[in-house]
């Protein structure tokens, strides 16, 4: 039976020897060192990620998230609607901040990549073309008595067997404590059964290699009986539509489950308008959606989610496994220069035997996420097969003539292939931090200046003196109308900074009596016209003009 990830979406299979990227792949030049991932400060005693994690940084994450408004359960007002997440006023800001720096980085500010902006419902023959329709499936398994659906390779089971003889099965469904759960379950059967002798050792498979016999006797996860759950059933996870008036079988299509078929769909239309020549690539921002048995981990596994996704063409005869390697390379590369330190990050290649016939080799960019080490982004050698496929399906050459080699050939591709949303939680896993400063307790979000919600915050350091406010009021809106800045002027500054450090706000501004001139006994003085910025991350202070604060933040935010 095709099932999604054991061969129809990524394959690979491949050691790749990670050197350095294709001249013109994206390289940035490193952060100024305070924000390159930062780390503790030396004076404060911080809670590491690892420490944070036993302390349940998914938790606190989550909560946070909430809190200060990044991201919501969707129709929350409803009670929720499982695998479906609204984000708020400072998530949608992180999430178009990541998704801008993504693209400013692989289309605008390379040569060799333009964009494309195709629509959520294509024409329904491009997902039959492409093998959605009949393989995009999960393997499905219901518990006839609870009605609860499970993703059957998510559902573990094992023969307990004692004394050589097989007294009954457990099951557990997928998490890192499964191993010790199964065998809890299995002694416990031994000594409700009163079975005497050795209990063997209990080795989990998955549902999906459970034999028909078996699928008597395992166990429902949810009921804790057998005989109750089916055979796993291929499920195809696409979210099915109808389009136009007349509801009938020719006007079924479906949301599309990944962007990149927009892509390779416009692939003549790019080529014959857009100058490209290969190797050249298309890019694609967008929305996909995928009904998943099993959303979860908050933003992780969700059913509507966004993918940032690059098709790169390739000629046939170029050496695949080099620009595979490269595009590995420039994908781990970004992650670091967003804040995702790259001890997070490791390298997961899809086992041959596991790859589709047309598929060289996939790669895994894997985080460690909170839940365990999970995938990020895939990085996949697909050969010419899209594109063939399409072509067939259309009746249409989508062949590339290729001036330099005086030939034509269908291109073949690497497609690095990340989802936003899990882009979004790699970065605020790596962002979250407990300290303590001046004796108080504070969480800090260590974002990237680059990417996070708010630039800097501007705080008059009274709301009583109108010059004072009106001098701040007016360096707010010359910063506002490039950067997104905040304006506070609400209690007192420790409070203020405490409230932008939670939300990630790398930068703190303070507007004081010696910026206006005004002296201890409110006679007038020279104003220095400076203002005093202070670090989210080390709390240092540094009092600048407004020229130097300019040329500062553009530095710490754009990088240059
Ligand atoms: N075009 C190739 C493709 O779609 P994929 O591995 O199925 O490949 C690519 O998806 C990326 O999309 C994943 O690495 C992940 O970051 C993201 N993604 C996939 N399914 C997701 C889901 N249900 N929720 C959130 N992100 C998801």
């Amino acid at each position: 039976m095709p099932v999604r990830g054991a061969g129809f979406r990524r394959q690979a299979a491949f050691s790749c020897l990670f050197g350095g990227g294709r001249p013109g792949n994206f390289r940035r030049e490193p952060w100024p060192a305070h924000h390159a991932p930062s780390p503790a400060p030396a004076t404060f005693p911080i809670l590491t990620m690892a420490e944070a994690t036993s302390n349940n940084l998914m938790e606190n994450v989550i909560n946070l998230c909430k809190r200060r408004g990044f991201i919501f359960q969707s129709s929350e007002i409803y009670g929720g609607y499982n695998g479906f997440f609204d984000y708020g006023p400072l998530g949608s800001e992180l999430k178009k901040n990541i998704k801008d720096a993504w693209w400013q980085d692989m289309v605008r500010r390379r040569d060799d990549i333009v964009g494309v902006d195709s629509t959520i419902i294509h024409h329904p023959n491009t997902l039959r073309a492409s093998g959605h329709v009949d393989n995009f499936t999960d393997p499905m398994v219901d518990c006839k008595e609870s009605k609860q659906r499970f993703r059957a390779d998510q559902l573990f089971f094992a023969p307990v067997i004692v004394a050589g003889e097989t007294i009954g099965y457990v099951s557990v469904l997928e998490d890192e404590a499964m191993q010790a759960k199964a065998e809890q379950a299995a002694q416990d059967m031994k000594r409700k059964l009163a079975k005497p002798g050795d209990l063997a050792p209990i080795v989990l498979k998955d549902y999906t290699e459970a034999t028909p016999e078996q699928h008597a006797l395992v166990p429902s996860p949810a009921t804790g009986k057998p005989g109750s759950l089916t055979p796993p059933r291929a499920f195809n996870m696409m979210f099915e539509t109808k389009v136009g008036a007349l509801a009938t079988d020719d006007s079924i299509s479906w949301l599309r489950p990944e962007t990149a078929q927009g892509i390779f769909i416009n692939f003549k239309n790019v080529v014959d308008t857009g100058r490209v020549k290969v190797p050249f690539g298309i890019a694609q921002i967008g929305k996909a959606f995928r009904n998943e048995i099993n959303p979860r981990n908050f933003i992780f596994r969700s059913r509507e989610f966004e993918q940032m996704e690059i098709e790169y063409f390739i000629s046939p005869d170029a050496d695949w496994a080099k620009e595979h390697a490269d595009w590995i390379q420039s994908c781990l590369d970004w992650f670091v220069s967003i804040g995702i330190p790259r001890a997070k990050l490791s390298l997961y290649a899809h086992p041959q035997e596991k790859l589709a016939f047309y598929s060289k080799g996939t790669t895994d960019i894997m985080f460690e996420y909170p839940f365990g080490i999970q995938e990020l982004q895939g990085i996949a050698a697909r050969g010419d097969y899209d594109l063939t496929q399409h072509s067939k399906a259309c009746g249409k050459p989508l062949e590339y003539f290729d001036e330099a080699a005086k030939k034509k050939y269908i291109p073949h591709v690497i497609e690095p292939s990340v989802g936003v949303d899990r882009t979004v939680l790699a970065v605020l896993c790596t962002a979250y931090y407990e300290d303590e400063v001046e004796g108080e307790r504070r969480t800090v979000l260590r974002l990237h200046p680059r990417i996070a919600p708010y630039k800097a915050a501007v705080f008059p350091m009274v709301k009583n003196n109108p010059v004072v406010l009106e001098r701040a009021e007016k360096l707010y809106r010359k910063l506002k109308r490039r950067w997104n800045v905040f304006f506070d002027t609400a209690g007192a500054l420790g409070r203020r900074y405490r409230r932008q450090d939670e939300i990630g706000t790398p930068f703190g501004i303070t507007i004081d009596f010696e910026t206006v001139g005004i002296g201890k006994d409110g006679a007038a003085i020279e104003p220095d016209n400076k203002v005093t910025v202070r670090d989210r991350d080390t709390c240092q202070q540094v009092r600048m003009t407004e020229d130097e604060l300019i040329k500062y933040l553009e530095a710490q935010i754009e990088g240059y």
